[in-house]
C-alpha cells in the first residue's frame, strides 16, 4: 500500500493512500472554513475526497474545494509520478469539488473530460468552459481503463441535479459523489472502521445528510433501486470517510433519513427564549422526560443553528417547539429553524407546543401555523401557554404534557 504525507505550507494536511490496486484517495480535512455553503456552520471542519484509478488508463474523478487545492495539487502530482491523465471525470459540479477543474483541464489538455451534458452545461456557468475534448456519458454507460471499468449511475438531486455516481466493476467500488459523506475533518483516518463512527462523527454524518440532500429523500430512494442488488465492497464519497466495511450501517441510516423513518425513539426540544423563562420551563420538561428514560435533547435558539435542529428532527420521532411571543410572532431563531425544518421536508413526526406571551401569547399559535405546513404532523397534547413565566399553579398542565408525550413515543 502506498501512502504519502503532503507536507504544504507546513502543514501535513494532504493524505493520498491506496485503497485498492491502483485506485487513489487524495483527500485533505479543512480546519479553517467555519461555514459550508455559505449557510452551514462546520466548527469540527469538513474534509474533501477525490480519486485517481490508474490502470492501462489514468482517470481522475472530481477535484475538490479551494481551501485545500494546494493539497489536491501536491497529491495528484505525486499519485501520477509523471504520467499522462487520460480521463478527467466529473460526478458532481458544485463548487466544493470543482476548485481544480480549471487547472487540470489546462495542465492535461490531452485527457478526456467524461461526464454528463448537465455537468457540461454547468462547466460554462461557473467557469466560462465549453470544452471540446469531451465525451458525454448517459446514464449505465461503461468507460474501460483495462483491467477495471466504470460505469456510470445517474442519482439526480443527490445533492444536485447534474450528479452521477460512478461504479467500477472489477472492485465493486462505487465512488458515490456527495452521498455516505460527513461533516468533521477526519484527523489522518481514511476508513470509517478507523474511527468510533458512532461516537464521534454520526451526528455530523446525519447534519450533514439532513441539510443537504434531507428534502431529497425520494432521490435517494430511486438511487437505493437502481443499485438493487448491485455487489458494494467500498463506498468512496467526496466528504468524509470511504466506507470497507460494514456498509449496511451507513447505507441503512440513509434508508431511514430518506423515508423521513423515525431514527431513534427520543424528543428533540428546540427552545426559543428573550429572558430565560421559556428555556426554563422547556429544561423543566426535558428534566420530566428524562426521569422517565425518555431520550432527550435541547437545543436553545439564542445559541445554536437550525441545523441542529433539522438533524435531530429527522433522528427522533418527536419535536417540542417553545417560544415566547416576539412582536405577535416568532422570536428569528425559531423562524429560521422552522422553515428550515419546512425546506429540508420534516415530516412524520410528532409535535408539541409551548408557548408564553406577556400580554398576549401567539407563538404557539404561530408554531402550528408553520408545522401545518408539513407533511403528516401529528399533534400530541394541547399547547402549554404560559404569560412570561411558567407558575406554580400551571406546572400540573407541563406534567400533563410530558405524561402525553412519553404516551407517544
Ligand atoms: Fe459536496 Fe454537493 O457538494
Amino acid at each position: 500500500m502506498l501512502i504519502c504525507n503532503h507536507p504544504v505550507d507546513g502543514r501535513m494536511n494532504g493524505r493520498s493512500i491506496e485503497i485498492a490496486e491502483g485506485v487513489f484517495r487524495m483527500g485533505a480535512d479543512d480546519r479553517t472554513e467555519p461555514i459550508f455553503e455559505g449557510s452551514i456552520p462546520i466548527p469540527e471542519g469538513v474534509s474533501y475526497n477525490s480519486y485517481l484509478i490508474l490502470d492501462e488508463k489514468a482517470c481522475l474523478l472530481d477535484t475538490c474545494d479551494a481551501s485545500v487545492l494546494p493539497e489536491f495539487w501536491d497529491m495528484l502530482g505525486a499519485a501520477l509520478g509523471g504520467r499522462r491523465l487520460d480521463y478527467f471525470v466529473i460526478d458532481h459540479m458544485e463548487p466544493d469539488h470543482g476548485a481544480g477543474i480549471v487547472k487540470v483541464l489546462e495542465s492535461f489538455p490531452d485527457a478526456v473530460l467524461v461526464t454528463n451534458k448537465r455537468v457540461y452545461d454547468m462547466l460554462w456557468n461557473f467557469y466560462g468552459l465549453k470544452p471540446s475534448n469531451w465525451k458525454e456519458v448517459k446514464d449505465g454507460d461503461e468507460l474501460p481503463l483495462g483491467r477495471r471499468t466504470l460505469k456510470f449511475v445517474f442519482a439526480p438531486n443527490v445533492h444536485w441535479p447534474e450528479v452521477m455516481m460512478a461504479y467500477e466493476v472489477s472492485g465493486r467500488i462505487l465512488f458515490s459523489a456527495d452521498a455516505f459523506g460527513c461533516f468533521k475533518t477526519l484527523d489522518g483516518k481514511v476508513y470509517a472502521d478507523e474511527a468510533d463512527f458512532d461516537m464521534d462523527y454520526l451526528d455530523e454524518a446525519r447534519r450533514y445528510y439532513t441539510n443537504i440532500v434531507g428534502k431529497y429523500g425520494q432521490n435517494v430512494q430511486n438511487l437505493f433501486k437502481k443499485v438493487e442488488g448491485v455487489p458494494i465492497d467500498m463506498l468512496c464519497p467526496l466528504h468524509g470517510f470511504v466506507w470497507r466495511s460494514d456498509l449496511g450501517y451507513i447505507l441503512g441510516k440513509y434508508d431511514v433519513w430518506s423515508r423521513y423513518d423515525v431514527e431513534e425513539k427520543g424528543v428533540v426540544i428546540a427552545c426559543a427564549s428573550m429572558y430565560g423563562n421559556t428555556v426554563k420551563a422547556a429544561e423543566e420538561l426535558a428534566g420530566i422526560l428524562r426521569d422517565a428514560g425518555v431520550k432527550t435533547v435541547l437545543h436553545d435558539l439564542r445559541t445554536v443553528h437550525p441545523t441542529y435542529v433539522v438533524s435531530d428532527a429527522f433522528r427522533f420521532g418527536n419535536i417540542v417547539l417553545a417560544s415566547p411571543t416576539y412582536n405577535n410572532t416568532i422570536p428569528p431563531g425559531m423562524a429560521s429553524a422552522l422553515e428550515d425544518m419546512a425546506t429540508m421536508a420534516v415530516q412524520n413526526r410528532r409535535y408539541s407546543l409551548i408557548g408564553n406571551g406577556s400580554w398576549g401569547p401567539a407563538s404557539h399559535k404561530v408554531m402550528e401555523e408553520r408545522v401545518s405546513a408539513m407533511k403528516n404532523m401529528v399533534r400530541v397534547g394541547e399547547p402549554l401557554v404560559f404569560k412570561s413565566c411558567l407558575k406554580d399553579d400551571q406546572k400540573g398542565e407541563l406534567r400533563k404534557l410530558a405524561d402525553d408525550i412519553i404516551a407517544s413515543i
